[in-house]
């Protein structure tokens, strides 16, 4: 068992392969936070330090004992109400309009297996895998309950954390603010890692020193958002990708939230992940129950790199679900940048039969089939298909593209409405706007009310129509706009609706799972503006960008490999020049891009020379032999491309026999300096020969020194070695 209770201290510890994490119940009935870090089986209880704290507060029952200090003590589940000044999880409004808790510790549970949660994302495990703790606390004079939530998986070095707020009292309350992890560090001098980004250039790794203010990022556009990604991760300052302690918080939900890092006044460090809470105001009525959004957590001594492969191998087979989980998937030709909303039968028909030619699987038709939908002005909304413009029935240009070998894919953007729609006509109380307001637009569209099952159920029963008769084997759900008319016409509590929008969003992808467990979903808001690990748990792909240039992508992959796995990302080899930035590269350049996630393609394959076909069969055949090392294997990072002049990245098998090097040149100068790059998780002492030429390299001197690349001189020079673990 991963979890104890010792009786006479009263601490509990959590125990992981590699790391340990430790809480005390105190004679008052605190939760205090006692350590997270390098395994140990000692405690850290001597960490509580009692000196004069009379500026800062102290609970009643300590009586004239002012040593005692909620605002300087660490704790497991911090609320407003209790003295503590510094940054919560907790704050809730009473009946009385007091934001008064104070939250004591009433019993606990340990459990084999992982819990999982009603309505939300989780992460799930067999029962002999994972165990669970609950604690309940208690705010007497409310009611309230908190019942803290600890699921822990030792082989992966994952400890997950969530919440259930239960009303046990007489009178509504709301809750306020919600964030189901902290952690609390006394001592340690660290830094801050964040993703932050905007459309079409998604999480950019962003390092900051923790000072004597409060680092926060977050989402105020009820979708995880472009802007900041809901992971971090906390380092102490002297780490590295290779070495060093770091923690990392990555949150399962993907609407509004909230990270910070606060330094207090003496010194100590506080990080906190969960919901938004602006615009926040839940109400609890008596018997009812919150569940807070879980938040993995993870703790690395080897730096970066192991603490990014625990939450991969946790998203990869603890979050993600369905046959496709880790399938190979199908490399697909998306019809979004080679005809815009210009499609029709004819013209994907001739995509898909050059794609099948040149070997590919699927064709997704993107947006433009349904309704009147000729641009972004009209249409979102009524999902049946336009067969005027499509020129013939779906079913018979899938039977078409079926006839051919390939799968067929549609897009849909079920959690949106043009006002030009059937759909909005019928019932613009529908879409979120406010009354008496007019409402903000993005990119042309409002919002439907996810919040409202009536909504939710009648735009699935149109997606199911279709899905009945049609055989469509992949879906890209898209959301191309944050939230800002925050209402509900149904709702009484218009603080309630946005956490609802995201429960009416996982019900319907729930429903989607469920129904259609062969159909493939791809996750997608306008490109990564809601590529979180709460969505990864219904779509086990998402994709990455609307930026699709190679060089670009680079950086983005490398930020969004920090936090999910490769097998979770789209890439998509697209057309030169590249429609977001004009930049022209090598097909094989893009391709091995795109390689670094679940491949396709996005462009007019007619346009294309014989030369540059002849590359995509390549590449596809190759693609395929290597798909099961690089969607399995452990990835590693051996480069930064924000500071060096070469983008690199590798993959090894788990048995280390087989490897993947890839690289692509940045900076290109006049004769050129030669660069060396090192390997990293080979098998020490061996032999590693190379595929393309048979060379032979001893695999310390790989990791020591590094794998020479040959310049020949030419801008984004992309290199794709296999190495194989050689007998000799
Ligand atoms: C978003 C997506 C694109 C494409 C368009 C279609 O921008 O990210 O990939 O599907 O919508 O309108």
């Amino acid at each position: 068992m991963s979890i104890r209770f010792d009786e006479k201290s009263r601490i509990f510890h959590l125990t992981t392969q590699k790391s340990t994490y430790q809480m005390k119940v105190d004679q008052y009935g605190f939760l205090l936070h006692l350590y997270y870090g390098k395994r140990t089986e000692q405690n850290a209880e001597y960490f509580l330090q009692f000196v004069d704290r009379g500026f800062s507060g102290n609970p009643y029952d300590a009586g004239d004992d002012t040593t005692y200090s909620m605002d300087i003590l660490p704790q497991e589940f911090p609320c407003r109400g209790n003295g503590d000044y510094r940054n919560t999880c907790f704050l809730m409004e009473n009946a009385d309009g007091s934001t008064g808790c104070d939250l004591r510790y009433i019993s606990h549970e340990i459990q084999a297996g992982k819990y999982s949660l009603c309505g939300l994302p989780a992460v799930y495990a067999d029962d002999r895998k994972a165990d669970t703790l609950k604690i309940v606390l208690k705010d007497k004079v409310s009611g309230a309950e908190v019942v803290l939530l600890y699921g822990v998986l030792p082989d992966l070095d994952i400890i997950t954390r969530s919440a259930l707020v239960k009303n046990n009292g007489q009178e509504s309350f709301f809750v306020m603010k919600a964030a189901a992890a902290c952690l609390d560090f006394p001592v340690g001098d660290f830094d801050i890692i964040g993703f932050y980004g905007r459309h079409m250039m998604e999480r950019n790794f962003e390092r900051t020193h923790v000072g004597h203010h409060a680092y926060t990022i977050g989402s105020r556009r009820g979708t995880s958002s472009h802007q900041h990604n809901p992971m971090m991760i906390l380092a102490d300052t002297a780490a590295t990708e290779d070495m060093g302690s770091c923690y990392a918080m990555s949150l399962l939900y993907s609407g509004g939230f909230e990270g910070t890092v606060e330094k207090d006044q003496i010194n100590q460090t506080r990080m906190v992940l969960g919901l938004q809470p602006e615009q926040l105001r839940y109400p609890v009525k008596p018997g009812d129950t919150f569940v807070i959004p879980e938040v993995i957590l993870s703790y690395s001594q080897e730096g970066f790199g192991r603490l990014s492969y625990n939450l991969h191998q946790c998203i990869r087979h603890h979050v993600c679900r369905g046959e496709y989980q880790t399938a190979v998937r199908p490399v697909l030709l998306n019809s979004w940048e080679a005809c815009y909303f210009d499609i029709n039968a004819d013209n994907l028909c001739r995509l898909a039969k050059e794609a099948a030619d040149l070997g590919m699987d699927m064709l997704v038709m993107d947006d433009g089939w349904f309704g009147k939908r000729d641009d972004d002005s009209s249409g979102l909304g009524d999902w049946y298909v336009n067969e005027e413009k499509l020129g013939m029935p779906l079913s018979e240009l899938i039977d078409k593209v079926n006839a051919l070998g390939m799968k067929f894919g549609v897009w849909f953007e079920p959690e949106m409405v043009n006002e030009d729609s059937d759909l909005y006509r019928k019932h613009p109380d529908w879409a979120m706007v406010i009354p008496e307001r007019k409402p903000v637009r993005g990119r042309n569209q409002l919002v439907l009310d996810f919040s409202r099952k009536e909504v939710v159920d009648a735009v699935y029963e149109q997606m199911r129509e279709l899905l009945n008769h049609n055989h469509i084997e992949y879906i890209k759900w898209d959301m191309n706009r944050s939230i800002c008319d925050v209402y509900s016409h149904t709702a009484k509590e218009q603080g309630r609706v946005l956490y609802d929008y995201v429960l009416g969003l996982y019900d319907f992808l729930e429903r989607l799972n469920r129904d259609y467990p062969h159909i493939l979903l791809e996750g997608c808001s306008g490109g990564g503006g809601r590529f979180d690990a709460g969505m990864l748990y219904y779509t086990p792909q998402i994709w990455c960008s609307d930026n699709t240039d190679a060089i670009d992508r680079l950086y983005i992959q490398y930020g969004t490999s920090f936090g999910y796995p490769v097998s979770a990302v789209g890439s998509h080899v697209s057309a030169v020049p590249n429609h977001q930035t004009g930049r022209v590269t090598a097909i094989d350049a893009r391709s091995v891009a795109a390689m670094s996630g679940t491949f396709g393609y996005e462009l007019d394959l007619e346009k294309l020379s014989v030369e540059e076909k002849d590359k995509i069969r390549e590449q596809i055949a190759e693609y395929k032999k290597l798909a099961p090392l690089i969607l399995n294997g452990r990835y590693y990072r051996l480069t930064n491309p924000f500071t060096d002049e070469v983008a690199a990245w590798q993959y090894v098998s788990e048995d280390k026999e087989e490897v993947l090097f890839n690289a692509v040149q940045l900076e290109i100068h006049g004769n050129m300096t030669p660069v060396f790059v090192r390997l990293k998780g080979l098998e020490r002492g061996v032999f590693y020969q190379e595929e393309q030429t048979g060379v032979l390299y001893p695999s310390d001197i790989l990791m020591e020194v590094g794998l020479p690349l040959q310049n020949e001189q030419y801008e984004y020079q992309f290199y794709q070695i296999t190495l194989h673990k050689s007998a000799n």
